[in-house]
C-alpha cells in the first residue's frame, strides 16, 4: 500500500476517482439469473415429472424493515480473569422475543441468539474456551481463520453434550470480518438456524495506519444478515421448515433482530456486512441509488477500495463498506435495500451540522497478481453440481473416510471450480474453503473487478462459470471445502483435501 487519498468531508474528489465498474460486472450481477432455466442437460425429461420440487425459482420476497427497533449490536466478549484461558464460548439453548409475546426457542453462544463478537488482534493468538450445552453434539469452527485443522471445529470434530475444550486461536492473517458457526456433520444448518453465529474480527486498530473508522458499535457496526421462516406457532422448527436446496425465509433479521433501523451519528460509518443465512444471495444497494465504498472482502483489506453501487453476497461471504453520511441532506430518507428494493435497515440520519470527519485510503501499486500467477496451470478441478439431496462434488457425496485431493503446505496451486449447471439451469452455489485464504483469479478467463481484489474463503460462482482460484495452505493436516448453502453442505455438497 502506497499513495493515500482521503475520503470524506475533507476531499471527496480523490475517493470518487476510482470509480470501478463493479456493478456493470455480469459475473456479480447474475444473481438474477438464478432462476433461469436453460434445461441444458434436462430435455430428456419429461415435463409433468419435475414438478415444483426441483424448480429452483421460489425465492420469497424479503418484508421490508419497519423501522420499529434500533439495531442491537452483539457485544464484544470479554476476557476472562484469573482463568487459563482469554475468553469463553458457550453453545447454548435459549428463547427469544422476535415477536411481542411469543417465545420462540433459540441457540446461541453465550445467551439466547447468535454470539459475541470475538476480536483478535492480529499477529496475537488467544486461548478460547468452548463449551457446548446444547442436548446434542456440535463443534466450534472459526470461518476464515487459517489455523491447524485439529483446532479448526470441522464435522469431525464435534464436542459432545457437556463436554469442553480451550483452543488456541492464533490470528497470523491480515485483519479481517470472519465468523464462527458450528459445523458439526449434517446439522450444521440446523444449529445455524436456530441461532449459532458470530463474528470474529481480526483487528488491527492499534497500529498506527488505520484511520479506517474502528470504534465498534459507534462507526464500526457489524451487520449479520439472516432470512427465516418461522413456523405458525412462531418457532424455527427446522425439520418442517427447512428446504433441500437451501431453507430461505420472507423475515430478514440483522443481528437477530426484526425490523431494525440504525441511528447514524457519525458521518462516515464502517460496515462489517456477513451473509449469514443458510442459502439466500443478498445484493445491497442505498435507497437513492448513491454509491458507497467498498474496503474489504472476506479476508483483508481490497488492494484499493472501490466505489460500488451494489454489492452481492452470496452465504457465508463478508464484505465492509464505508458509507459518507454527510453527502445526504437531511430531508432525505435512506435504507440499505436489497435488489427488490426492500428495507433491509432504514438510517436515521442525526449528523451533528458541526461534524466532518475524514478516513485515509489507500491505493496499490503492485497489482493485485503478479504475471507469474495468472499464468500458472491449473491443479485442481472441482466440479460442482446438482440441487436438493443430489449434490455432489466431483460427482461425490462428502464421506469423512475419504480424502478428495492433497496439497503440499505452504505451496500455491491454482483450483478451477465449475459450477456445471443443471437440468433447472443451476443455481449459485457459494463454495469456501477451510484452512486458507485464497485469491480469485478470474471468472470465466476474465480478471476479476476490483472488488474481488482481496483475500477470500468463499467465492460465490454462478451457474455455468468457471472459477480460478489460487490457493495455499499455512498448515498441514485435513480440512473440509464445500458449498455454503449449509443444506447443500449436509446433503454431502463437501470434500476433504488433506494438506501435507
Ligand atoms: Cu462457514 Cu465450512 O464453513
Ligand atoms: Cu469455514
Ligand atoms: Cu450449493
Amino acid at each position: 500500500m502506497q499513495k493515500r487519498f482521503l475520503l470524506g468531508a475533507l476531499s471527496l474528489s480523490a475517493a470518487l476517482t476510482l470509480t470501478a465498474c463493479a456493478s456493470n460486472n455480469e459475473g456479480m450481477d447474475s444473481n438474477r439469473m438464478h432462476h433461469e432455466a436453460s434445461m441444458e442437460s434436462g430435455e430428456d425429461m419429461n415435463q409433468g415429472g419435475m414438478g415444483d420440487m426441483m424448480d429452483h425459482g421460489n425465492v420469497p420476497s424479503l418484508l421490508s424493515s419497519e423501522g420499529t427497533n434500533e439495531l442491537p449490536i452483539p457485544p464484544l466478549l470479554e476476557k476472562q480473569q484469573g482463568q487459563d484461558y482469554d475468553y469463553e464460548v458457550i453453545a447454548q439453548e435459549g428463547i427469544t422475543e422476535f415477536f411481542k409475546g411469543i417465545s420462540t426457542e433459540t441457540y446461541g453462544y453465550n445467551g439466547d441468539l447468535l454470539g459475541p463478537t470475538l476480536k483478535i488482534e492480529e499477529g496475537k493468538s488467544v486461548d478460547v474456551k468452548i463449551t457446548n450445552e446444547l442436548d446434542e453434539s456440535t463443534t466450534f469452527h472459526w470461518h476464515g481463520l487459517e489455523v491447524a485443522s485439529e483446532i479448526d471445529g470441522g464435522p469431525s470434530d464435534e464436542i459432545q453434550p457437556g463436554e469442553s475444550r480451550i483452543v488456541t486461536l492464533q490470528a497470523d492473517q491480515p485483519a479481517a470480518t470472519l465468523w464462527y458457526h458450528p459445523h458439526v456433520h449434517e446439522m450444521t444448518a440446523e444449529q445455524v438456524y436456530r441461532g449459532l453465529s458470530g463474528m470474529l474480527l481480526i483487528d488491527s486498530s492499534n497500529s498506527e495506519d488505520s484511520t479506517i473508522p474502528n470504534k465498534y458499535g459507534v462507526n464500526d457496526i457489524p451487520l449479520i444478515f439472516q432470512d427465516r421462516l418461522f413456523d405458525e406457532d412462531k418457532q424455527l422448527d427446522y425439520d418442517n421448515l427447512m428446504d433441500e436446496d437451501g431453507t430461505l425465509g420472507d423475515i430478514s433479521m440483522i443481528n437477530g433482530t426484526l425490523n431494525s433501523k440504525l441511528t447514524i451519528t457519525e458521518p462516515i460509518m464502517r460496515f462489517r456486512l456477513l451473509n449469514g443465512s443458510n442459502a439466500r444471495n443478498y445484493t445491497f444497494s442505498l435507497s437513492n441509488g448513491a454509491s458507497f465504498t467498498q474496503i474489504a472482502s472476506d479476508g483483508s483489506l481490497l488492494d484499493e477500495p472501490v466505489e460500488v453501487e451494489e454489492l452481492i453476497l452470496a452465504a457465508s461471504e463478508r464484505a465492509e463498506i464505508l458509507i459518507d453520511f454527510s453527502k445526504l441532506t437531511s430531508e432525505e430518507s435512506l435504507a440499505l435495500v436489497n435488489d427488490e428494493g426492500v428495507e433491509l435497515l432504514p438510517f436515521d440520519v442525526e449528523l451533528d451540522a458541526s461534524t466532518a470527519d475524514s478516513t485515509e485510503m489507500w491505493t496499490t501499486e503492485e497489482p493485485f497478481l503478479s504475471q507469474e500467477e495468472k499464468e500458472m496451470p491449473v491443479e485442481k478441478n472441482i466440479e460442482l453440481f446438482g440441487m436438493m439431496d443430489m449434490v455432489t462434488i466431483n460427482g461425490k457425496k462428502f464421506d469423512p473416510n475419504r480424502i478428495d485431493l492433497r496439497q503440499k503446505q505452504g505451496v500455491t496451486e491454482v483450483w478451477e471450480v465449475y459450477n456445471k449447471k443443471d437440468m433447472m439451469g443451476g443455481m449459485i452455489h457459494p463454495f469456501h474453503v477451510h484452512g486458507t485464504q485464497f485469491k480469485v483469479i478470474s471468472r470465466d478467463g476474465k480478471e476479476v473487478t476490483p472488488r474481488e481484489q482481496g483475500l477470500k474463503d468463499s467465492v460465490l460462482v454462478n451457474p455455468g462459470e468457471k472459477v480460478k482460484l489460487l490457493v495455499t495452505f499455512p498448515e498441514k493436516g485435513v480440512y473440509v471445502f464445500h458449498c455454503h448453502i449449509l443444506e447443500h453442505e449436509d446433503g454431502g455438497m463437501m470434500g476433504q483435501i488433506e494438506v501435507y
